[in-house]
Formats: structure tokens, C-alpha cells, sequence
């Protein structure tokens, strides 16, 4: 039997920027999926999964005849995780040169699914990783990453962008910029609290819409170029000695209204926005592409987390500290 685990992020600073070549920094987060994998005699897949139980994570199972597997819960919260699966699946038998391998898989998750946290990158990461090591071969973090990268853009039509792979893989804080990905070494600690509608905007829409505005107004392209700038002085921030969690949380704040003015923050994020900084928290913005979903706040007090547990419309608020740990084989 083998385990893997692996977290899920947030976006310090600079999504949809990110899209135009812009630098982004995706922050681990100490939520995990864990997946436990055991060989089979057969060439079945068995998969439980009996956490995978929110709304919102609605992709669908591309396993068909003989190669589906058997169901340990219900159908349509496991055609949801299943394509992830599948797709996790068939790049361990790759990697281990096993293509009839039979499978037991579990999966456990404490990441909310489908709010922009990450919960199906970190499913795919832990499951590549403990099938391929179940299956007896060796997986380096790099190509764990592409891999996982692989199954994330198939099952999502070409929409995935690789910082939730690559964040949920090496840990920590991570900078992103087209093909140019690498971790951000020695950052302290960064003292994130989590609040979330219950919903998700449509990133597909989301990112169309900043396309749009980009194209139309100089202004709008040069919102976009400020928020590249804006990363760029955060990356100097986080690199330092000491992190000044309050000039860290003033680039938030200004990301946040930056993200706002692209129009796509939404009512319900910038009431938790705002009642994470009323209530003590260095910084908040909406993490991810927006339109309903989390708001990340930086906070080292209860201030936050207590004000977003009242916040009419915040579904569920939890602190959830960078995790500088990526994928982890636990045994
Ligand atoms: O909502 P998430 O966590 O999938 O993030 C979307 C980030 C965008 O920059 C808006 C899109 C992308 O693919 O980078």
C-alpha cells in the first residue's frame, strides 16, 4: 500500500495577469488531498472516494466499458473526481510501464471542491505520485508536475493553466510566468485565512471578459501590466529576511482592486474582502479567477477568521497557513 498526499494553493498575487505573461505567485496551503493506492491481482480500478462531496466539481468520467470502475459511492459525486482519476490512472501505468496494472485507490480530501482552491490538482498530484510508486517505479517532481499538468489540461478542454500542478507538487510559494516556473525559497511564514462563498464563477468567462476589456481599452491592458508590476515588487517582499506581512498585505489589497476594476471580483468576495480588513487582516483579495468562490486574507490574529464565520454569504471561512511542503510520500 502505498500514500501520497498534496496541498492545495491560493493565489498570493496575480491571476488572470498571468494569463498574459505576467508573473503570478500560487501559495501552497496546508488543505490536503491524500491518496492511498494498492495493487490489485486483476486489472480492475477500484476507486473510493467518499469525502469528494460538494457541489461544483462537474467534470465528466471519461472511463467507458470494461476499464470503468466499480463505485463505492454515489454516481454523480464520483463521475465528477473521476475524470481526474482516470486521467491520474493512466499516467502512473505510463510512468511505471504497467498498462494492465489493476488499482485500489481511496481518495481523502480537506480542500473544498471546485472553489479555485486547487482540490483536483492536489487529487491528481498524490494520485500520479502513489500510483506510479505503488506500481514500483521512481517519479521525479518535475516530471510528476508535467504529468499531473497533462491530465488537468485533458479533463478540462485546454483551460488549465500548470501553477496549480506545480504549486501543489513543490510546495510553497511558487512563481509562475509562461513556461518559467520555479519555487520561491526561504518565506517565511505566511499566516493565510481562507473564506468561501459556497460558489465558483466560470473561469472560462472570467478570463474572456478581462480578454475583452484588454483589448478594448488601453487602460484595461495597462491594469493588467500593473498587476505584473505589483508581483513583481511582492516576489522582492517575499524574498526578504523578515516578510513585511503588512507591505504584503497593502499589495493585496491594491490586487484586489485591480482584479476588481477587470471586473471580476463580485459582490459576495468583496464583502468577505472587506470584513477580513475591517477586522485586523494585513491584506485580502479574491483568490483564483473570481466571480464567486474564496477571498485569501493575510492574518496572524483570530480577527478575520471570526469576522468571515458572521459574514452573510461566507460559507465557510478556515485558516490555512503556506505549506511548504508539496507532494509528501507518507508511506
Ligand atoms: O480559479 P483558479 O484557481 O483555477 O485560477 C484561475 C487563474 C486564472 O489566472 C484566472 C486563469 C489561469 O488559467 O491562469
Amino acid at each position: 500500500m502505498t500514500v501520497s498526499s498534496a496541498p492545495g494553493k491560493v493565489y498570493l498575487f496575480g491571476e488572470h495577469a498571468v494569463v498574459y505573461g505576467e508573473p503570478a505567485v500560487p501559495c501552497a496551503i496546508e488543505r490536503r488531498a491524500r491518496v492511498t493506492v494498492e495493487r490489485r491481482d486483476d486489472d480492475r480500478v477500484r476507486v473510493n472516494a467518499d469525502d469528494l462531496s460538494l457541489d461544483g466539481f462537474t467534470v465528466a468520467w471519461g472511463g467507458e466499458g470494461d476499464d470503468a470502475p466499480e463505485l463505492d459511492v454515489p454516481t454523480n459525486l464520483l463521475e465528477a473526481a473521476m475524470g481526474y482519476i482516470d486521467g491520474a490512472v493512466a499516467q502512473a501505468r505510463d510512468a511505471a510501464d504497467a498498462p494492465d496494472a489493476g488499482l485500489d485507490i481511496t481518495v481523502e480530501s480537506d480542500i473544498p471542491l471546485g472553489a479555485g482552491l486547487g482540490s483536483s490538482a492536489a487529487v491528481v498530484v498524490a494520485g500520479i505520485d502513489a500510483a506510479t510508486r505503488e506500481l514500483g517505479a521512481a517519479i521525479a517532481d518535475e516530471a510528476l508536475a508535467e504529468r499531473a499538468f497533462q491530465v488537468e489540461h485533458e479533463v478540462q478542454d485546454g483551460q488549465a493553466s500548470p501553477a496549480d500542478t506545480f504549486c501543489s507538487t513543490m510546495g510553497g510559494a511558487v512563481r509562475v510566468q509562461g513556461e518559467d516556473r520555479r519555487r520561491i525559497d526561504d518565506v517565511g511564514s505566511l499566516p493565510f485565512v481562507v473564506g468561501y462563498d459556497g460558489g465558483a464563477g466560470d473561469t472560462g468567462e472570467l478570463v474572456a471578459g478581462v480578454r475583452d476589456l484588454r483589448d478594448r481599452h488601453v487602460f484595461a491592458a495597462d491594469t493588467v501590466e500593473a498587476i505584473g508590476d505589483l508581483v513583481r515588487e511582492g516576489e522582492t517582499l517575499l524574498r526578504g529576511e523578515d516578510t513585511p506581512l503588512d507591505e504584503l498585505g497593502g499589495l493585496m489589497n491594491f490586487n484586489h482592486g485591480l482584479l476588481s476594476a477587470l471586473g471580476v471580483s463580485a459582490r459576495s468576495l468583496d464583502s468577505m474582502v472587506w470584513a477580513a480588513r475591517e477586522s485586523g487582516a494585513y491584506g485580502a483579495k479574491l483568490t483564483g479567477a473570481g466571480g464567486g468562490g474564496c477571498i485569501v486574507a493575510l492574518d496572524d490574529s483570530e480577527g478575520s477568521k471570526t469576522a468571515l464565520d458572521y459574514t452573510p454569504g461566507c460559507e465557510e471561512a478556515f485558516r490555512a497557513e503556506l505549506d511548504t511542503d508539496g507532494v509528501r510520500r507518507e508511506s
